[in-house]
């Protein structure tokens, strides 16, 4: 079993593979958290031996300690501390009473250890199994903790989810009011994590519109540091993906702990070094915008957050979530069975389109193998700009000069299989939606809203509202073949106000819109279980673990520029896998940096992810389209080793200084797939090696027909084509010699 309860001590203790959580109900019923972190033996020796108890000044005693001065919640490493009872840290509950008060503390009642991977009503949360999947099956386990409020009005249940196999650990939280009167939760964090002692860096992910996931590490010092968004959405500026590290920690070595959080809206991740040199990590919904009332006998959900433990560095830590996210969070048919090398129109037309243009782009496309052609944004309602027409989910046949069914058919027929773009949340002022409904926009009554890209935000958290936009949805859907969906959403929230919410509940409004898009999420995908769904929120703005429980893939970036996105592409993978990136080819000079590349470098890029083309290909040459063919054949050779290989960061492309790589090795350490893209070119340039990893040591490997020992290829490293063009790349296969 890999939870263990010492009722003697009240110790529990939780183990996957390769790591070991630790806590333990003390004397007075706290619950303290003894460890996370190395499993060693797997015995569940008590940990608690490393607390250090002193009398010390300004860090006062709970009353029940009694004259006991060394007993302090300021001081010792708590599973879920509290606010308001002499703990002065940050914490992870604040509570309003119904008498306006906010002192709260919580003390062990009971718990409960049960088979299996606890679920989440309405929240997104990593599975073990899914009915009819067998290959979903993952051992797991699931403990509840609930401790009381020392006033008895209300249960805190800590839910632990113990993926053994998988090497994560899963938390969420339920408060349960018993009181009779209604109570505020006014923050509620989903994880805590306390760390008597170590020197760490934090790492996290910050960024902009088309450029998210930059790296930054930054050694943690006394006070909070914190990440987050306060947008409605997790955002491009900051991702809710979390790592502490020892301070050297690297690629392969050192210890390492990942916190994901499963949740697509406002969130905070922080981390506190305290007066006694003790760090305390958080993540959960952010509190800016959280005030959520809990009445009596009702139940308030947090949301799930997946923490793993890597004492093999950062490559090690990227690996388990990567491996977890691929099989026990993505959902559906297409988690698990090859998807379509697809062409996005974006790009390629804009809004610039009628169906003739777009059938004449699919005849080039599928001669280059392409399999499924996706309309974007523009074939509804007025849509001939990003200014009118977003909520009239009515297909603009004028336009198209036929009906969806029609164009579907026509690109059917050449043998590809048909998308289409939506923007559920979106809707602006002149659109016939908006002249019908205007109190079903995100606005506040009196003041005039924030505009962004001319658009306001449908009030998600209103089941009338998404009921309306589902149906208008599914009516095109069924109107034609769709295999599909793209899902965006363009812009942040603002101007919070529900019109069916009274005053006291206004503060809720932020987590009830994204309760809202997962409830009609989950709607689509159980209408449409074979439906390719493909999130995006002007590129990476809601890439994050909730939106994988839905769709299995995230447009990464509207940066389509292959050298950006190498830091993008580098960046996400510390927290997700490479099949959940959405990556195209695009035209050169790029777009967004008028940089140009080599066609075959902005394949080795779009390939490290969700392949597809976003360009008009009718205005390529003969020769590009050759070109094409063959990227197209070799990503489908590649696919199994690309999408559910181990991915390997070779270089941080941030600080390379001539050669950016990165590899996909087989489990099983069989094949491996090197990428390179040279970013500068030295004339007379020296040599240049790339250490490969992932191979069997003692295994003998071909690389263009010449033989290398594993460990040599490991160790001495790889001798790299010389490039002769800026951004060159190369795709090296190297194949276990049988
Ligand atoms: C933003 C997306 O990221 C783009 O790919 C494209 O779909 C546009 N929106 C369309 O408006």
């Amino acid at each position: 079993m890999a939870i263990l309860f010492d009722s003697t001590s009240r110790l529990f203790t939780l183990t996957t593979a390769h790591s070991m959580y630790q806590m333990k109900a003390d004397r007075y019923g706290v619950l303290l958290h003894t460890w996370f972190g190395m499993k060693g033996s797997g015995s569940a020796f008590d940990y608690s031996y490393r607390i250090a108890y002193a009398d010390r000044g300004f860090s006062g005693n709970p009353y029940d300690a009694g004259e006991d001065r060394t007993y302090s919640l300021d001081a010792l490493p708590q599973e879920f501390p509290t606010y308001g009872s002499g703990d002065y840290r940050s914490t992870a509950l604040k509570v309003r009473y119904p008498d306006g008060t906010f002192a709260c503390e919580l003390r062990y009642l009971k718990h409960e250890i049960l088979e299996g991977k606890y679920s989440l009503p309405g929240l997104p949360a990593i599975y073990d199994t899914l009915p009819g999947v067998s290959s979903s099956n993952t051992k797991a386990d699931t403990l509840v903790v609930t401790l009381e409020d020392t006033r008895q009005m209300f249960y805190v249940h800590l839910y632990y989810g113990v993926m053994e196999d998988l090497d994560i650990i899963t938390r969420a939280v339920c408060v349960e009011n018993h009181s009779g009167e209604d109570i505020y939760l006014e923050n509620l964090q989903s994880v805590c994590i306390d760390y008597l002692y170590g020197d760490y860096d934090l790492h996290t992910f910050y960024g902009r519109h088309v450029k998210e996931r930059n790296c930054q590490r930054t050694p943690l010092h006394h006070g909070v540091q914190s990440v987050g968004s306060t947008r409605g959405t997790s955002s491009h500026q900051y991702n809710p993906f979390l790592i502490l590290s020892d301070r050297d920690a690297t690629e392969d070595e050192g210890r390492c702990y990942g916190f994901s959080f499963l949740y697509s809206g406002d969130f905070i991740g922080s981390a506190e070094l305290d007066q006694y040199g003790q760090t305390r990590l958080l993540l959960g919904i952010h509190p800016d915008n959280f005030c959520y009332c809990v009445g009596p006998e009702e139940r308030f959900y947090a949301p799930e957050a997946a923490m793993a433990y890597s004492e093999h560095g950062l490559g090690t830590l990227s690996r388990i979530f990567h491996k977890a996210y691929r099989s026990n969070l993505c959902r559906g048919k297409w988690t698990r069975t090859r998807r379509p090398v697809l062409l996005n129109d974006w790009e390629g037309v804009y809004f610039d389109f009628d169906g003739d243009k777009l059938v004449q782009m699919a005849k080039d496309a599928v001669k280059m193998g392409i399999e499924l052609f996706v309309m974007d944004d523009g074939w509804f309602g007025k849509r001939d700009l990003d200014v009118s027409g977003l909520g009239d989910w009515v297909v603009n046949e004028k336009k198209l000069g036929c009906t969806l069914k029609e164009l579907s058919d026509r690109i059917h027929d050449l043998g590809m299989q048909f998308g289409i773009w939506f923007e559920p949340e979106g809707i602006n002022e002149d659109s016939d939606l908006y002249r019908e409904h205007p109190e079903w926009a995100m606005q506040i009554p009196g003041k005039a809203p924030t505009r962004s890209r001319q658009q306001l935000l449908l009030d998600f958290s209103r089941e009338d509202v998404r009921d309306y936009i589902f149906s208008h949805i599914c009516k095109v859907l069924d109107s034609a073949r769709i295999e599909y969906l793209k899902w965006d959403l363009n812009r942040s929230l603002s101007d919070l106000y529900s019109a069916v919410l009274p005053g006291e509940r206004q503060g809720e409004i932020m987590h009830r819109y994204v309760l809202g898009l997962y409830d009609m999420l989950e709607k689509l995908i159980m209408r449409y279980p074979d439906m390719l769904i493909e999130g995006c929120s002007g590129g990476g703005g809601r890439f994050d673990a909730g939106m994988l429980y839905y769709t299995p893939q995230i447009w990464c970036s509207d940066d389509t520029d292959a050298i950006e996105r190498l830091s993008i592409q580098y960046g996400t993978s510390f927290g997700y896998p490479v099949s959940t990136m959405g990556s195209h080819v695009s035209h050169c000079p790029n777009e967004q940096t008028g940089r140009i590349t080599p066609l075959n470098t902005r394949a080795t890029v779009a390939m490290s992810g969700t392949f597809g083309y976003e360009l008009d290909v009718n205005t390529m040459s003969e020769e590009e389209m050759e070109t094409v063919k063959i990227q197209i054949q070799e990503f489908k050779e590649y696919y199994d080793l690309i999408q559910y290989g181990d991915y390997y960061r070779l270089t941080n492309p941030d600080n390379v200084e001539a050669y950016h790589g990165w590899e996909f090795a087989a489990e099983d350490g069989s094949e491996a797939l090197l990428c390179i893209v040279a970013l500068q070119i030295h004339p007379n340039g020296p040599g240049r090696w790339m250490r490969l990893k992932g191979l069997k040591q003692d295994g003998n490997y071909l690389v263009d027909g010449q033989e290398y020992p594993g460990d040599v290829l490991m160790n001495g490293g790889l001798l790299l084509p010389r490039a002769t063009e800026e951004y060159e790349s190369f795709r090296i296969h190297i194949v276990e010699k049988c």
